[in-house]
């Protein structure tokens, strides 16, 4: 397997808006995020992916760009970009720009000449149509809530926009939007900066003809979700922007892509394929949703089996021949801790668990902001606290639907966006550190127990044992690359595996729940030399690898040097 930095990497991913403010607006800016790149040196990550900071109406905090190439206002200026470019740097660190090319704001000069008539030169840039039989032109779903159409007066058509109506498509039909999307690539990476994750890539090119989707109960994702995900044209634009302008610089590129196994991620990320290094697989963020219902919102239980029947898919499949980007939590999903943890009683070790997962699996380790020090999910008394566009228009859809009030609150404290973004917790001052007045949306109210500042200084706390992770995976390279093998495949509640890499075999052992289930060493890892590498308990004394009574959540990492016989079987 080609050794590569961005293998070798751990991302850090900031949500700019709740970092850090540096002048008490009460929103996150890129003076904030430069004042904590000494925290993040400390923390060991080498690479920060930067959700956008471009210039934005905010509707989607940032992800409705009106200029691909200026400044949101609110998170400060191009020069304090390049300075947060250039301190980066210094530190050897590397950043990753958020990018969205599926759709832009309905602020951006694109769009705003595009609606003015049939004829404007830029028309085409997006996606117009005539309505049919007193309706929009086809029954597609958004992201968001309602249509994916908004009937525009002003020439009596409707545009397409998958997320909110305040995010057009942009026409990837016409080549003219391509050349312009390449050259505003090309200008960021003649900057510097050293990758990016693109957005909702795997929509940007829609059925053709756009016609009605017939699957009007499909769940979990919106309705007529075939129609404008991961079609082959995709892969025809994404080689071309590679080949055109990605491939001359030493980048790292990660795509959202959902609704894929990795059979078809191979597609993506293949060794050859000449497209992204890597992609966000959405299969293991739906095993807590029903298969009926409407979607994410509606949780159910999750099961380790079907767990492990999904990320051991992956992991294998994409063995030697791509990569993976591994992931429990981003700006889109819940605290990792309070949905796959126990953030009650068992907050530390059950975060210390799950991070011993991600960074032990092939692939390159994703944090979330806040991730690193276990903050959980809010619990917003009011809709009036939310301030998520998905969240705000599927509240009022309910409503609309009458479903009772309290049944919203409860799918939203469980799912709403807003759980991972409300403002870092960095000390027990007012607001969390993280302003110093009000903050754009509520600081979570159990910042005096869980901040920065306390897990700086606790060498116990789920800060020092991320960081000790991190400088595993610098010193041992079967943890980057090793070969995974599943053991105990039926177990219910203990996810453990091998990863092997020449001679070093790594050993995890995951107990995913709070029950104290009795591991039992299978026959063909043998016991020998195995030196332990990390853990979120004590070892106690005597104790007996081949079987090992597991505490709550108790996760272990063993190193082993394999005889050469062995290895060579
Ligand atoms: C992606 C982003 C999400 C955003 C959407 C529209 O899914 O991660 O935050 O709302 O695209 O740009
Ligand atoms: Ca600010």
């Amino acid at each position: 397997m080609k050794p590569k930095w961005w293998k070798e990497s751990v991302v850090y991913q900031i949500y700019p808006i709740s970092f850090k403010d540096s002048n008490g607006d009460g929103i996150g800016d890129l003076k904030g995020i430069i004042s904590k790149l000494d925290y993040l040196q400390e923390l060991g990550v080498n690479v920060i992916w930067l959700s956008p900071i471009y210039k934005s109406p905010g509707h989607d905090n940032g992800y409705d760009i009106s200029d691909y190439c200026d400044i949101m206002e609110q998170f400060g200026t191009m020069e304090d970009f390049d300075r947060l470019l250039q301190d980066m740097h210094s530190r050897g660190m590397k950043l990753m720009m958020d990018l969205v090319l599926n759709h832009t704001s309905h602020k951006h000069p694109w769009f705003i000449e595009s609606r003015q008539s049939k004829d404007n030169p830029k028309r085409d840039y997006y996606i117009w149509r005539k309505g049919k039989n007193g309706g929009p032109p086809n029954n597609w779903e958004s992201y968001f809530s309602g249509s994916v159409w908004e009937y525009d007066e002003q020439t009596d058509e409707y545009y397409l926009h998958l997320y909110s109506k305040y995010q057009p498509d942009l026409n990837w039909s016409n080549p003219v939007v391509i050349d312009e999307l390449h050259n505003m690539v090309e200008w960021w990476l003649k900057k510097g900066v050293d990758g990016f994750r693109f957005d909702a890539i795997s929509h940007i090119v829609k059925a053709e003809g756009l016609p009605d989707a017939d699957n009007p109960h499909q769940t979990k994702t919106v309705r007529a979700y075939e129609m404008f995900s991961n079609l082959e044209n995709v892969h025809t634009l994404l080689q071309n922007l590679h080949d055109k302008v990605l491939y001359y610089y030493d980048i790292m590129t990660v795509g959202e892509t959902s609704g894929l196994g990795p059979e078809q991620a191979l597609d993506y990320v293949g060794d050859g394929r000449r497209e992204l290094n890597m992609t966000f697989q959405f299969e293991h963020m739906f095993i807590d949703a029903a298969s009926s219902g409407s979607g994410k919102w509606n949780v159910v239980p999750w099961n380790l089996l079907e767990l492990k029947k999904i990320i051991s898919n992956w992991q294998n499949v994409l063995h030697d021949r791509g990569w993976n980007a591994n992931y429990w939590c981003n700006h889109d999903q819940p605290r990792s801790v309070s949905r796959f943890g126990n953030d009650v009683l068992y907050r530390v070790p059950s975060a210390k668990m799950l991070a011993t997962f991600i960074h032990t699996l092939e692939g390159t380790p994703y944090i979330y902001q806040g991730e690193e020090i276990g903050m959980t999910n809010i619990a917003f008394e009011s809709i009036d606290d939310y301030r998520d566009v998905e969240t705000l228009n599927y509240y009022e859809e309910q409503r609309d639907n009458g479903v009772p009030e309290e049944e919203i609150m409860q799918a939203l404290r469980k799912r709403s966006r807003d759980n991972a973004r409300t403002p870092m917790q960095w000390d027990t001052t007012p607001n969390a550190g993280f302003t110093k007045r009000t903050p754009w949306i509520k600081v979570n109210s159990n910042y005096m127990e869980i901040n920065v500042a306390d897990a700086l200084n606790d060498p116990d706390s789920i800060f020092h044992y991320y960081k000790k992770l991190i400088q595993l995976r610098k010193q041992h390279k079967v943890i980057v690359y090793g070969r995974y093998k599943l053991l105990l495949p039926l177990h219910s509640e203990i996810y453990a595996y091998t990863r092997t890499l020449d001679n070093d075999q790594l050993l995890v052992i995951l107990n995913f729940f709070e029950r104290e289930p009795l591991f039992e060493l299978p026959k063909d890892v043998s016991p020998e030399g195995m030196e332990l590498l990390i853990s979120n308990y004590p070892p106690e004394k005597n104790e007996d690898l081949c079987k090992l009574k597991l505490r709550p959540y108790e996760a272990r990492v063993y190193l082993q040097r394999l005889p050469k016989s062995a290895n060579e079987q």
